[in-house]
């Protein structure tokens, strides 16, 4: 949710800064913009709509050359997106540049202020007012890193702020409350971005940043503080993933990049968590086995995606480990006054964990005394720096917009989590924990024979791309597969899509069904009897009222075939990892149809990655 980058070194800062916004333009792509100080003047550039329109007006409108700037890429909150409300924002004197990403919540107050005192806003930001108020506060200290610290006292809610001074063509002065900021520490020059694709091409060497804290760099120096001027140290890391990761590598997008590495992705979540006996070790997990074996609940937040994984979850750990598991999106659970005592374990999923939804929750949740284990793949991020334990997913970046291989590996974590709870509880013998783990261990072929196959889902985008709606069905561990087919369909070929329990079909969503209406089923393995010829009676009663059934079932499963006008098969697994081998053919489709249909994958209308505004 809205880019940021910030250099200061000896190289021309305007491609470094273009170069930084192309990898964060995944975060928001309504406008994109530039600021670098020349000869003690702000240069400025921005433009509506995706960075290539900036670099179109940069080409035809050079800016002079400049070892100093920032970038921005927006995701819209306050005032449409155009041109004058593009960051970067200036103060009126031209002096102060700003980017920002968030929301400002006390901007009302602070504009009606500014306004009575003169202040000729131009936009609709709240963005703007903090350009005023650091230039106003600038021209007083004559200090922007103060100017910084006494404004940031002033604003509430959250934002991460970027700022250049005109006059001070050495530094770029940062703060960040609630919102991303990493800082990339090269030789003779330095680095910010929202996160560390930003600068990823120049230095793998970050620092991560605390809440309410300001950071300046200078050529030579990062120095950071709180918002009080007090000097604070941020923790610095080593990013273990490489430019290549954030390339699309031959791909056409980034999307189908992700989809296809999820073999190795799985391989890399399961890598040294577990002995080759099958005993699983989590080191990273820092709650002690005596507080979980006391655990009475579980109750597993997170949005969208994640949270679909999280009802993956429910259905492993309730099974594995006899705790009741509840899921609940991170927001509703945030603001209805949940009940959680010190053996409540919130588990929280994130792939960005910056989510401001899940964020906000587990705030929430530890202030209740609830622990609190974050399942997260940014190494760095906010919510399992606050958690009290992290799993992490070792996904790499996930750059498209739609979640991937951020869920599969979301699933992966899962599935430990819940094994390693009922080693400690006892709840499993261990050799039912060392077949399961067999079993995960052999998921990354499963996925790659799904994937060898995807000829055959394209097939079935190219006999699609004139549906307008259509349904998707699942029961059990496959409720949740159906739930994000649907959303992966809605938010990258715009069409109707609706996830249902099979279960409840008879009690409302079967009106829906009408002649040629195509409807994914996600079948269960035989395995499992009772679920099983459920899902293939529910597939009777669509078919006999006109629906195209496309069957996901799973190699070998002849009952299905009668009720299936498609048939994609999945490779024989556990009922309850299926859904990591049958949710690989419902990326592909929604992949394969938006693209057919001119969308762009990687940046879906109205969405950005990394929800950090509430
Ligand atoms: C959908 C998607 C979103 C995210 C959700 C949570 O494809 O990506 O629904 O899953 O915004 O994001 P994280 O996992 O970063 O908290």
């Amino acid at each position: 949710m809205c880019g940021i980058v910030g250099y200061v070194g000896e190289q021309s800062a305007s491609g470094i800064i273009i170069e930084g916004l192309r990898r964060m333009e995944y975060r928001g792509y309504d406008s994109a913009g530039i600021a670098m100080i020349s000869e003690g003047s702000i240069v400025s550039d921005k433009k509506a709509g995706k960075l290539a329109n900036l670099v179109d007006s940069l080409a035809e409108n050079p800016l002079p050359k400049a070892q100093i700037g920032i970038g921005h890429t927006r995701w819209a909150t306050h005032g449409p997106p155009n041109d004058v409300n593009a960051h970067p924002h200036l103060g009126q004197q031209r002096r102060v540049a700003v980017v920002h990403n968030g929301i400002i919540e006390n901007f009302t107050t602070l504009r009606e202020e500014l306004e009575s005192d003169n202040a000729d806003l131009i936009s609709e930001t709240d963005t703007e007012i903090a350009a005023h108020l650091l230039e106003r506060t600038v021209a007083e200290t004559g200090d922007l890193t103060t100017a910084m610290q006494q404004v940031c006292r002033r604003l509430e809610g959250a934002f991460t702020l970027v700022a250049i001074d005109a006059n001070d063509p050495e530094r770029v002065v940062a703060a960040r409350r609630n919102s991303p900021l990493v800082v990339g520490l090269g030789q003779g020059e330095n680095f910010l971005g929202s996160d560390v694709a930003a600068f990823i091409e120049h230095t793998r060497d970050a620092l991560e940043l605390a809440q309410d804290q300001v950071v300046t760099i200078t050529r030579d120096s990062v120095e950071v503080t709180d918002f009080d001027g007090t000097p604070a140290t941020g923790k610095q890391y080593y990013v273990d993933w490489d430019l290549s990761a954030a390339e699309k590598g031959g791909y056409d997008w980034f999307m189908r990049k992700e989809i296809f590495e999820q073999p190795e992705v799985i391989s890399d979540a399961l890598l040294g968590r577990h002995t080759p006996e099958g005993t699983l070790q989590l080191d990273e997990v820092r709650i002690s086995e005596g507080e979980l074996r006391d655990v009475d609940r579980i109750v597993v937040i997170g949005c969208g995606t994640a949270h679909y994984a999280g009802l993956v979850a429910k259905y492993a750990i309730e099974h594995w480990t006899r705790i009741p598991c509840e899921v609940e999106l991170a927001h509703e659970f945030r603001y209805r006054d949940p009940i959680l005592t010190r053996n409540t374990l919130v588990v929280a999923i994130s792939q960005s964990g910056e989510t401001a939804d899940t964020l906000m929750a587990i705030r929430y949740a530890r202030q209740q005394r609830a622990k609190v284990l974050a399942i997260c793949n940014t190494n760095g991020s906010t919510i399992p720096r606050e958690s009290d334990a992290v799993i992490y997913t070792h996904a790499g970046p996930e750059i498209a917009v739609a979640s991937t291989k951020g869920l599969i590996t979301q699933l992966i974590a899962c599935y430990v989590l819940g094994l390693y709870l009922a080693q400690v509880r006892g709840t499993l013998y261990g050799d039912e924990i060392a077949n399961t783990i067999s079993a995960l261990g052999q998921m990354p072929d499963k996925v790659q024979a799904v994937l060898d196959d995807a000829e055959t889902v394209y097939q079935l985008a190219r006999d699609h791309i004139d549906a307008s709606s259509i349904l998707f069905l699942g029961r059990h561990a496959g409720y949740p597969v159906a739930l994000e087919g649907a959303l992966k369909l809605k938010e990258l070929a715009y069409i109707h899509a609706e996830g249902f329990a099979a279960g409840e079909l008879k009690h409302g969503p079967i009106a829906l069904i009408k002649e040629g209406l195509p409807v994914f089923c996600v079948v269960p393995p035989k395995g499992r009897d009772q679920l099983h010829d459920k899902m293939i009676s529910a597939i009777q009663e669509i078919r006999a009222r006109g629906a195209k059934t496309i069957v996901l079932a799973e190699a070998g499963d002849d009952s299905v075939k009668p009720f299936a006008d498609e048939l994609i098969e999945l490779p024989v697994v556990p009922t309850i990892l299926q859904p990591v081998v049958a949710l690989i053919p419902l990326q592909l489709f929604a992949c394969e149809l938006a693209t057919l249909l001119g969308n762009d994958v990687d940046q879906p209308r109205n969405l950005a990655k990394s929800v950090t505004v509430e």
